[in-house]
């Protein structure tokens, strides 16, 4: 089988076209698939057709599914690996976990100690107009990070904190109440052996080894790298879309919507490993 690969932007993403992720998928393309997706970080597949039970195998090249962190009583769904990702609600209640609007920039399950290292997300309806999902190359915001700040951030551990809210950063002294995991700030990617910077707006909260206000002088300053806009791109969904990306590798964030709007995708992780540092 043959697939074409075009890329997304110049910053990070290629569509693959060719496959049809509701079929098994053979060893040779799983190869294929895994280096595309080593080397673009994000990849894209249109017009997928996907049965729960098809989305559940819908990523097994990169690895057995995860668990969700969220706790039980704080979801609507049962299934422990796929969470609806949506505004419609039922009888006045959200059929899914996140809310409504904006969410800013982040690593997905930064604040665990092992996260998780790959996240799907399959669009079944999508608004005419904004809910784009943005990502950044966290390969590219580490090499155009200026010489002192990644010295600043060498060998350093970050602490990720996060608490189900979207667009704001639980106070560090509110520790004993949300979830938090220290991570080197810079790591390095297992398969290809780059050096990415995981430092986001959403989660991280500060440095090891230094007071609170040098270390989130230093995040503020380095947060603009994480966002500059030649890193990124924004993805327009239209039903069918399956996206894959690389949770060591990258940070997403999602732009606002009309509420009036119906939003459902199904998102789903891949397990990973603990972050090794760079
Ligand atoms: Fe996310």
């Amino acid at each position: 089988m043959t697939i074409d690969i075009l890329p997304l932007s110049g910053a990070i993403g290629a569509e693959i076209r060719g496959v049809d992720l509701s079929q098994p998928v053979a060893a040779e393309l799983q190869r294929d698939l895994l280096n595309a997706w080593h080397k673009y970080v994000l990849i894209l597949f249109r017009n997928q057709n996907l049965t729960d039970d098809a989305l559940l195998n819908s990523s097994s090249w990169i690895g057995p599914l995860g668990a969700r962190s969220r706790p039980a009583e704080r979801r609507q769904e049962k299934d422990p690996y796929i969470m609806l990702v949506s505004n419609i609600r039922k009888n006045g209640e959200p059929i899914g976990s996140l809310p409504d609007g904006e969410m800013w920039f982040h690593h997905d399950m930064a604040f665990v100690d092992v996260p998780h290292k790959a996240t799907f997300l399959y669009s079944v309806e999508v608004p005419d107009h904004g809910g784009n999902t943005k990502f950044a190359n966290m390969y590219a915001a580490y090499d155009l990070l200026p010489e002192r700040l990644k010295k600043a951030l060498a060998g350093k551990r970050v602490m990720q904190i996060f608490d189900y809210k979207e667009t704001s950063q639980p106070r560090l002294s509110d520790l004993d109440k949300v979830k938090h995991a220290w991570h080197p700030a810079i790591v390095r990617h297992p398969d290809t052996g780059r050096k990415a910077l995981y430092v986001n707006r959403l989660m991280t909260v500060t440095i090891e080894g230094m007071p609170h206000d040098e270390a989130r002088a230093i995040i503020e300053e380095v947060i603009p790298f994480a966002e500059d806009p030649s890193i990124i791109y924004e993805h327009k969904w239209r039903p069918g879309d399956f996206l894959v990306w690389d949770n060591r590798c990258s940070t997403h964030a999602r732009t606002d919507f009309p509420e009036t709007e119906r939003r459902l995708l199904k998102r789903g992780m891949i397990e990973g490993a603990p972050l090794m540092p760079a």
